[in-house]
């Protein structure tokens, strides 16, 4: 390319990027350009590259092969300042956001005099973008506050040192559906006022659509569409781009509900006099704020036994004293927090598929067993591993997703509980996983599933419980309010 008036020219461009882990050839070959004031899907199934191509653009992994040129638009010498936003946050919990934001910025010859300048530039910075959330939570720890405002910080941090470049690795995966659109809002500014070059990562179509105007596609580490205009693409077309199967529309609601034995129905009562009686086969969704369904959650799956809640029936008794009790109950757990309660980062992909049935202690398979059954999900769930014996933080996000999801697989299950299960799935992945729900029900487990995507829960669940926006129960969502207006109503979410 001849030289261009550096206006014009992109303030990213990654050309011919090659990266190989091990055997693993992860990108063979990628291009990406981002200008200035776009918004920029970057789209690929699980496994990709997307994550590996954001770690070497900032720096956090090296390229085998390729040329990345990097041009400000604010000052030809140098390159632009880049951030990134990731779905699980990177502030120093203990600090305040003053602090946290202050600590990105060169210290002084006098620690006193830094820290009054760095609160002002992070007063200055955080009410750019939100002069309400500045006041009340500029002096407060970190751990306080809710994921949203979380990264709201972040971007202000950001934007305090000129980023012009902010890369978002499925920043909405754990947002409400409110917050996501106050995060839009935000970006859209950033975009438009700011010129800030913007590249979204996400599984979620209606979202991608929602906020981006162009769209790069990633398939197998090669770049299949570079840099096409959002519009010019069916959401057909970028799922045959991602080199994903085309599914039937919508088949969920053909099946009978709650199916199941009646005698085996539960029983769960909670607070303000909430009680439901859950069938079996029966899916239940859980929508609303996180506090409310967290709680109701930690008690059906033994992890916290002083709880308002109750949950009983034929063989039942819960609050359970511990995890390994409710899973002898029959009842199993998909928790959303991958890293933290989910994976067990120590130790093969084998083990963490066979875990749950190991806890069971009900079928002692032995170790020749165990690899046929582990081999048989793995494949069952296409579940992109280099082999069984490779521990799951070599995994993509969405793939380590599916690890969760494997382990309570055909196991005999009362019940089977569910947080956000398709976070970070892609959207071929995300239908396997929905026929695995109803699979799940179908055999008779009650599956009670709480997510953010209320579309999602709309589609699929018998029933839905709503939590307002404070954690208080606020009754069930049936008949003719089944829809979003409906929902967003009851969880005090209405956009
Ligand atoms: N450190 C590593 N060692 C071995 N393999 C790795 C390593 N890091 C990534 N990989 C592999 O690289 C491939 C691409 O991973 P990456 O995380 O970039 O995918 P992604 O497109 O972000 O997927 P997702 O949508 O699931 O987040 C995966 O198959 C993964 O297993
Ligand atoms: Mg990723």
């Amino acid at each position: 390319m001849t030289a261009e008036r550096s206006n014009a020219s992109p303030l990213l461009e990654a050309a011919g990027i090659e990266k190989s882990y091990g055997a693993t050839r992860v990108l063979r070959g990628v291009n990406f350009r981002l200008q200035r004031g776009e918004i920029h899907a970057l789209l690929g199934g699980n496994g990709a590259g997307k994550s590996t191509l954001i770690r070497i653009v900032t720096g956090l992994a090296s390229a085998d092969a390729g040329r990345i040129a990097l041009r400000s638009a604010r000052d030809e010498g140098k390159p632009p300042v880049i951030a990134v936003v990731h779905q699980e946050l990177a502030l120093l919990p203990e600090l305040t956001v003053a602090e946290n934001i202050g600590i990105v910025h060169a210290p002084s010859a006098f620690g006193l005099a830094r820290r009054g300048r760095g609160r002002a530039v992070a007063a200055e910075a955080l009410r750019l973008i939100d002069p309400a959330m500045a006041e009340r939570v500029l002096d407060l720890p970190a751990r306080r506050l809710s994921l949203h405002e979380g990264q709201v910080v972040e971007i202000a941090r950001a934007l305090s040192i000129g980023a012009e470049i902010l890369l978002l690795d499925e920043p909405t995966a754990n947002l409400t559906a409110g917050e996501t659109e106050k995060l839009f809002v935000l970006l859209r500014r950033l975009a438009r006022e700011k010129a800030i070059g913007i590249v979204f990562v996400s599984h979620r179509m209606k979202e991608i659509r929602a906020l981006c105007d162009t769209c790069s596609i990633l398939r197998d580490g090669r770049t299949v569409v570079d840099a096409a205009p959002m519009m010019a693409l069916s959401d057909a077309d970028i799922v045959s781009h991602m080199g994903q199967p085309a599914h039937r529309a919508a088949d969920s609601r053909e099946r009978t509900q709650g199916a199941g034995d009646p005698a085996k129905t539960l029983r769960l009562d909670g607070p303000d006099d909430t009680s439901l009686d859950i069938r079996p086969g029966t899916i239940l969704g859980l929508a609303g704020a996180p506090s409310g369904p967290s709680a109701l959650i930690a008690m059906l799956v033994g992890a916290r036994s002083a709880s308002p809640w109750r949950l009983s029936g034929e063989g039942i008794a819960a609050p359970f004293r511990s995890p390994r009790e409710a899973i002898r109950a029959g009842v199993g757990f998909v928790p959303g927090d991958r890293a933290g309660k989910g994976i067990l980062a120590q130790l093969p992909i084998l083990d963490n598929v066979v875990a749950a049935r190991r806890v069971r202690g009900s079928r002692g398979l032995a170790r020749a067993a165990e690899r046929e059954e582990c081999a048989g999900l793995v494949s069952a769930l296409q579940l992109k591993a280099g082999s069984i014996w490779d521990l799951p933080g070599t995994l993509s996000g969405g793939n380590q997703q599916k690890l969760l999801v494997a382990r309570w697989l055909d196991l005999p299950l009362r019940m089977v509980v569910l947080e956000e299960p398709t976070r970070g799935v892609d959207i071929g992945t995300k239908r396997d996983i929905y026929a695995l729900i109803r699979r799940m029900a179908d055999a008779g487990a009650i599956v009670v599933w709480w997510s953010t995507e209320n579309g999602e829960l709309l589609e699929l669940c018998d029933a839905i419980f709503a939590f307002d926006t404070d954690g208080t129960p606020k009754g069930y969502l049936a008949g003719e309010r089944f829809d979003e207006d409906g929902l967003a109503e009851l969880t005090g979410m209405a956009a």
